[in-house]
Formats: structure tokens, C-alpha cells, sequence
């Protein structure tokens, strides 16, 4: 970055409308991640000076994109480079809700553990239980790899029109009709879609009562893809079993419910949080960057 006299935001924390708007004034390429906020109001500021948004992540609900279109702006991002390690995290909630891992450290930890006995925390087995996989682009193809071949699972998926894993047939997943009888018959439930305006709270009160109430939600994805009161309230009267979390609605606040629930494990959203994804999604923004600069075609062009 040297070479181009980078400005480093040292602090590691989401830059606020002002100082976006400062970046988007004084520097020709803005590298910027998921907590900064770029609404068509930050991105319209007088004097813009930034042709390019090189994001760091894949997913991109944080840049309002029809308005970069608008304003000449290109967004790229960074597939691929994330994929194995989120899909791990996602697997290790699908075995952390089944297995009551959270439930079962916080006994150890209060000093309530008596000692081993038969009937003790008793969990769910994965073998054999039927995954339902939402979006099925590189990581919900990827979880499904996981969940076959490593843990026997049966596995179905819905992918979105367009979707890379769409049209495409693979030996360790079955695509499913639709999302309701996906729903009906998975016993864990796994979301790997983008957040849009279209699956916003796309798990609302009503999916919830559409699955088993011995079933499992997993988001790895996005927060707003869960309606999250739905989903506490879901959580606490049993309407389904348990839930792995990693992203919120409104993160890093977090429905005071589900930190109370103790059917659900809960992390900081560190599904991609691994020296060698983050290493690998920085250097795929610097190529996208040295693209740019030499007047060639980006890798990862989004807008
Ligand atoms: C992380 O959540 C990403 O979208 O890359």
C-alpha cells in the first residue's frame, strides 16, 4: 500500500458518516468493510474524489450499490477468499446447537457440573439428520460438503434465481421445491443467502412455526436475513429447539432475549475471523486495487 500513499485508519473501527465523507473527498480508492455505512447520502458528497470501493468481505448490504451505479463508482469484493473458514464456523454451530456445547461450558464454568451421568445434557445426533441449506453460493456449497461427507448428513438447499449453485447438480445436496417444504423437513436450518430487500426477515415468525420444533436455526450470513424478536420468542417458547449464531440484526447490539436464551450459541461475527481468510481477503483487495490503477479489468467487479 505504500506505493499509494495509503491513509490507514489504525483503530480498526468503522469510520462514521463524517469521516467517510472525508475518505470519499481526499482519496481516489476507499478500502472499506462492513461496518462503514456507505447510504447514497454518504456516497453523494460534493467534490467525491474516490472512483472505487474495494471491499474487504463478500458480503456488500453495507454500500448502497444503486447509488455507487448512479454515481460512477465501482464496488469490488472478496469471494472465494472467505469461504472454507466461515463454512467451518457454520458446521461447528450446527454441532454447537446440537450438542448443547454452550449450555454445557456455562455449567462447567459456574461450578454446577456434578459429573457424568446417563442421562446429562443429552443432545441431538447429526448423522443422518437432514441439513436445509438457504442460498447455495460458495459457503452454503461448502457447509454441504462439510455436512455430507464429514457428518452423514442429508442435505437439501434453496438457492435464489441466478445463484452460482442454482442450476448446477452436485452429489451431496439435493435442491428442494421451495422454502416452506425446506423448512418442514430439515432438522438443522443453515442461511448462507446475501442480505437484500428480499430476505429481509425472510426467517419471520411464520418460517419459525413452519419448522420442527426439534429443529435448529444457523446464521452465519446476515442478521436482518432473521427477524430476531421472532426469533427469541421462538427460542423461548419452544417453537424450535435451539439456534448458532454469528451475525445480528442491528450487530454488534443483540435482542436481549437471545442473551438470555440458553438454547443458543452466540459469537462476534468471526465466520471469516482467521489470520489466513483475512490475510487472503486483503491481498484480493489490493489485486482488485492494482487493477484499477492500471487501467485493467477488476477481478472481483460487483458494480
Ligand atoms: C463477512 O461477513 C463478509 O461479508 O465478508
Amino acid at each position: 500500500m505504500a506505493q499509494y500513499g495509503a491513509t490507514l485508519s489504525p483503530d480498526d473501527r468503522p469510520l462514521s458518516a463524517e469521516q467517510l465523507s472525508d475518505a470519499l473527498r481526499s482519496a481516489d480508492i476507499l478500502l472499506c468493510t462492513l461496518g462503514d455505512r456507505l447510504t447514497r447520502e454518504v456516497l453523494d458528497v460534493s467534490h467525491r474524489r474516490t472512483r472505487l470501493l474495494a471491499n474487504f468481505g463478500v458480503g456488500v448490504d453495507h454500500i448502497d450499490r444503486s447509488a455507487a451505479r448512479d454515481l460512477g463508482l465501482l464496488v469490488t469484493n472478496t469471494p472465494g477468499a472467505l469461504t472454507e473458514d466461515t463454512a467451518d464456523l457454520a458446521m461447528m454451530l450446527i454441532l454447537a446447537a446440537a450438542r448443547r456445547t454452550s449450555e454445557g461450558e456455562s455449567e462447567v464454568r459456574r461450578g454446577a457440573w456434578t459429573g457424568w451421568r446417563p442421562t446429562h445434557m443429552l443432545g441431538q445426533s447429526v448423522h443422518g439428520a437432514t441439513l436445509g441449506i438457504i442460498g447455495f453460493g460458495r459457503i452454503g456449497a461448502a457447509v454441504a460438503r462439510r455436512a455430507h461427507f464429514g457428518f452423514g448428513m442429508r442435505v437439501r438447499y434453496v438457492a435464489r434465481p441466478g445463484a452460482p449453485g442454482r442450476n448446477s447438480s452436485v452429489d451431496y445436496a439435493t435442491p428442494e421445491p421451495n422454502l416452506a417444504s425446506l423448512l418442514r423437513d430439515s432438522d438443522f436450518v443453515s442461511l448462507h443467502c446475501p442480505s437484500t430487500p428480499d430476505t429481509r426477515h425472510l426467517i419471520d415468525a411464520a418460517a419459525l412455526t413452519t419448522m420442527k420444533p426439534t429443529a435448529f436455526l444457523i446464521n452465519t450470513a446476515r442478521g436482518d436475513v432473521v427477524d430476531a424478536s421472532a426469533l427469541a420468542a421462538a427460542l423461548r417458547v419452544g417453537t424450535i429447539a435451539g439456534a448458532g449464531l454469528d451475525v445480528y440484526e442491528g450487530e454488534p447490539t443483540i435482542h436481549p432475549a437471545l442473551l438470555t436464551a440458553p438454547n443458543v450459541t452466540l459469537l462476534p461475527h468471526i465466520g471469516s475471523a482467521t489470520i489466513g481468510s483475512r490475510t487472503a481477503m486483503g491481498m484480493m483487495c489490493i489485486d482488485n486495487i492494482d487493477a484499477f490503477v492500471r487501467g485493467e479489468e477488476l477481478l472481483n467487479r460487483l458494480v
